[in-house]
């Protein structure tokens, strides 16, 4: 094409490139909705939870197994978080100990869902900041990637340019509280604060 002002092989390949970023950004948003744990009668409750096997913050191997009879309070998500993750632990550490002795049979986990870089022992570090009971917990890609899919978690690696090390994580932050046979109770969102979640709690593992 003689005297052309501009080349199409370029627009055609931003075209490209932004029907691409959309179909991602559709794919995702479907995703999530499929796959979000629902409140009351809603069907999707008994499919969130499930078996597991992971490595806690000192090492030890441990499975769902390991955890009945207690109430489980799962939270996923990374150390490096610079927000939501932090906040989220907050409020389960006060909700709990707002809850006192009745929080006794709640076993709070964090679940890594960056586990390239939340090795046990960055983990056991980074739960010392929040309740005392909490347990980090971390895998292989294989066993994160089982645990997120038996909760239903949404997570994926956010590239940076600035070196391989250096990266965020999106990911699904709901909080899910479990009963003593590990079946799903009830879940909380990020947005919940102390109070509510404490209530929450309460609610749920009331008699
Ligand atoms: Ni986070």
């Amino acid at each position: 094409m003689p005297n052309q002002h501009y080349s199409p092989s370029r627009l055609q390949r931003a075209l490209a490139g932004v029907a691409l970023l959309l179909a991602v950004a559709i794919a995702g948003a479907t995703w999530f909705i499929v796959n979000q744990p629902r409140d009351g009668t809603g069907t999707g409750i008994a499919l969130v939870g499930g078996p597991f096997s992971l490595s806690d913050h000192n090492g030890q191997r441990v499975t769902d197994k390991t955890f009945l009879g207690r109430n489980l309070l799962v939270v996923f998500g990374f150390t490096y978080c610079p927000d939501v993750c932090p906040t989220e632990l907050q409020v389960v550490t006060a909700a709990l100990e707002s809850l006192g002795s009745r929080a006794d049979d709640i076993q709070p986990l964090f679940i890594t869902i960056d586990p390239q870089r939340d090795t046990p022992e960055i983990m056991k570090q980074y739960v010392a900041n929040f309740h005392p009971r909490f347990v980090g917990l971390t895998g292989n890609l294989e066993e994160i990637a089982a645990v997120a899919k038996a909760y239903r978690v949404y997570y994926a690696k956010v590239d940076s340019k600035s070196g391989p090390n250096d990266y965020l994580m999106d990911h699904t932050s709901i909080m899910y509280l479990m009963d003593k046979q590990g079946k799903f109770l009830k879940h909380f969102s990020y947005t919940t604060d102390a109070a509510a979640l404490a209530d929450g709690i309460a609610g749920a593992l009331a008699p």
